[in-house]
């Protein structure tokens, strides 16, 4: 471990979507902003796209952190599920304890819980992070839960998150559907040198560094241009760097 050598509290470039590090760089500072708005609007999906390690997961955890507890959250991320299984996590996420389990008592049992949700003035949200490696018939069973409402209003918000072919996932005919429903969407790109700099000193001085200068602006060319901005690229190089010296 480098950290006492540095003077570190913790390990700087670490690779869990830790909130208390993040960077409100433009581009994560915008896609939180759909994600708030999104949520505010209640029509329909909100799809946030990115490539690996670009910071989806770490705004997700961010915006969580920001709500209220009137919100009650359901988060999906194993996409290797029958839509059957799809329904008893969802339900099972949102602290659900439902008689039998056939599809229609799972769904009668969701429907109720998010009407009763409603009428005490609450929110519902469901998160499907990875969404990427969602079958195009199981992205349909979850276009089908926003059909849950009660005519005016969605019963439960939708966040769909996931690397770029999601995107193209969606652009496909057969999810023409669902694609109509999604008003808000926001694709994350990779940081600037810029913003790169102020991304590394930023998680430098979280981490308890009192040295302003640990990467000179040579090493910050040269991290920004093979990371192409992407936090996640970045944390590897500098962990490596800092680990060699
Ligand atoms: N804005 C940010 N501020 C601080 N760290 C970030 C930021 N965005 C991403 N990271 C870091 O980059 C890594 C990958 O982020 P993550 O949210 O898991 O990416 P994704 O879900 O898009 O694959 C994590 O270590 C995370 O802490
Ligand atoms: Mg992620």
């Amino acid at each position: 471990m480098y950290t006492q050598f540095y003077g570190f509290k913790e390990k700087p470039f670490k690779l869990t979507p830790d909130p208390d590090f993040f960077y409100h760089s433009p581009v994560h500072r915008q896609a939180l902003a759909h994600l708030t708005y999104g949520l505010e609007d209640k029509q329909g999906f909100i799809v946030l796209t990115g490539e690996i390690g670009a910071g989806k997961t770490t705004v997700i955890q961010v915006l969580l952190n920001n709500l209220k507890d009137t919100t009650k959250v359901a988060r999906i991320n194993n996409t290797k599920v029958t839509s059957l299984q799809l329904l008893e996590m969802i339900v099972q996420d949102f602290g659900l304890k439902i008689q039998g389990s056939s599809k229609t008592e799972l769904l009668d049992g969701l429907n109720r819980f998010l009407l009763e949700q409603h009428a005490l003035g609450n929110y519902a949200l469901l998160i499907v992070d990875e969404a990427q490696n969602f079958s195009t018939s199981l992205l349909e069973e979850i276009r089908l839960l926003s059909n849950l409402e009660t005519g005016k209003e969605k019963l439960v918000q939708i966040i769909l998150s996931g690397q770029p072919e999601l995107g193209y996932k969606l652009r496909s005919p057969q999810l023409r559907q669902l694609a109509q429903r999604i008003t808000i969407s926001f694709h994350m790109t990779g940081l600037d040198r810029k913003e790169t700099e102020g991304y590394i000193n930023y998680r430098l001085q979280v981490a308890g560094s009192q040295n302003r200068a640990l990467f000179t602006p040579k090493a910050i060319d040269q991290i920004a241009e093979f990371s192409k901005g992407i936090p996640r690229m970045i944390n590897i190089i500098c962990d490596a760097a800092l680990l060699t010296g």
